[in-house]
């Protein structure tokens, strides 16, 4: 598979008068065409902001994108004028987001918000095709009584109806890469399995890439082909979606593994919460980000930052546990004390 996106050394941050906090920190990864790429990661670790740098949808008064390229098809999104970028949005990358209350215009119909989008990128197209349009999408995306929707307001529908017509405003332009972010977190547990049955049939018809964005493992193991693992603006670790299930090798996916119940585990498992909190993102850590809440934390995960390292066919990890030359190291201390 090709790689349809490729992002290298992305970092976001925010300014105010008294500080500035690095929210996304030095972050590279790959999207496949076709793929399904989760990333996965505590409430505050930057998923959020580094999905909406992909298409740099951050507020301009705060924030900037200090370092990094994103090439898209060939071309760095991050040097393109916010002209271009609206020509991208939507057409080749949509996204849908956590809360569809806020996301939608409140005073604005359902079918217009929908026609929006699609009269934006086919400035050709009529009212009429339009609306057919709209009214084709919110009967895929199983929204019941279609017409009598497109004329309703956004606070006449229930979350899950919501979300389903964010899909279908998502959807309209039939862009290659879709990225959700919590687009199931606002609901409850059935809503949330059609939401993402519905996203998954969609990406088996259209063939598109998908990032999922969640703090909830378990929505990724179904769903995902690769996933990965950020904290505290990193990345921390990659996988194919059974490897990181099977064998995680970063402590913290290991603790974030533990700390959601699981089927296939024996109830006598002990379910694990991680201790202490994330660093302050506006201060510089100068080693591993997780080694103060790390139960295998060495002296050297205080004072460096860990390298990458490949522990087998598509599965990496940032952690000095897997540095083969530290591993040496604390060997030779173990015999010669
Ligand atoms: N508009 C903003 N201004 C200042 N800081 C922000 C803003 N948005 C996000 N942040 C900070 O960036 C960090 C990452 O946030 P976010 O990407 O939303 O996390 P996640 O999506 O993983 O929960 C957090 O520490 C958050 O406080
Ligand atoms: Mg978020």
């Amino acid at each position: 598979m090709k790689n349809l996106l490729e992002v290298e050394d992305l970092q976001t941050s925010f300014s105010s008068l008294s500080k500035k906090i690095i929210a996304v920190r030095g972050v590279s990864f790959q999207l496949k065409a076709g793929e399904t790429l989760g990333i996965v990661g505590e409430s505050g670790c930057g998923k959020s902001v580094m999905a909406r740098s992909l298409t740099k949808l951050l507020p301009s008064n705060s924030a900037s994108i200090d370092t990094g390229s994103i090439i898209y098809r060939g071309e760095d999104l991050l040097l393109k004028s916010e002209r271009e970028l609206r020509k991208i949005r939507g057409k080749e990358i949509g996204m849908i987001f956590q809360d569809p209350m806020t996301s939608l215009n409140p005073t604005m119909r359902i079918g217009d918000q929908i026609i929006e989008g699609y009269a934006l990128h086919h400035p050709r197209a009529t009212k009429e095709e339009m609306e057919g349009h709209a009214l084709d999408l919110l009967k895929q995306v199983g929204l019941s009584e279609a017409a009598q929707r497109l004329k309703q307001y956004p606070h006449e529908l229930s979350g899950g109806m919501r979300q389903r017509v964010m899909i279908a405003i998502a959807m309209i332009s039939s862009p290659n890469i879709l990225i959700a972010d919590e687009p199931t977190t606002a609901l409850d547990v059935t809503i949330q399995a059609q939401i993402l049955g519905l996203l998954r049939e969609i990406k088996e018809k259209e063939g598109m890439s998908i990032i999922l964005i969640t703090h909830d493992f378990s929505i990724v193991s179904g769903f995902c082909d690769r996933v990965i693992v950020m904290y505290a603006g990193e990345i921390v670790e990659s996988a194919p979606v059974d490897k990181l299930f099977k064998s995680p090798k970063h402590p913290y996916t290991r603790r974030l593994l533990n700390s959601i119940p699981r089927l296939d585990l024996s109830s006598k498992q002990k379910l694990y919460s991680i201790h202490g909190s994330p660093p302050d993102l506006s201060r510089k850590i100068k080693g591993c980000a997780f080694a103060a809440r790390c139960p295998h934390a060495m002296h050297i995960c205080h004072n460096g930052k860990p390298q990458s390292h490949s522990v087998s066919e598509g599965h990496n990890v940032s952690c000095s546990l897997f540095d083969p030359r530290v591993k040496r190291q604390e060997e030779k201390k173990c015999q010669y004390p």
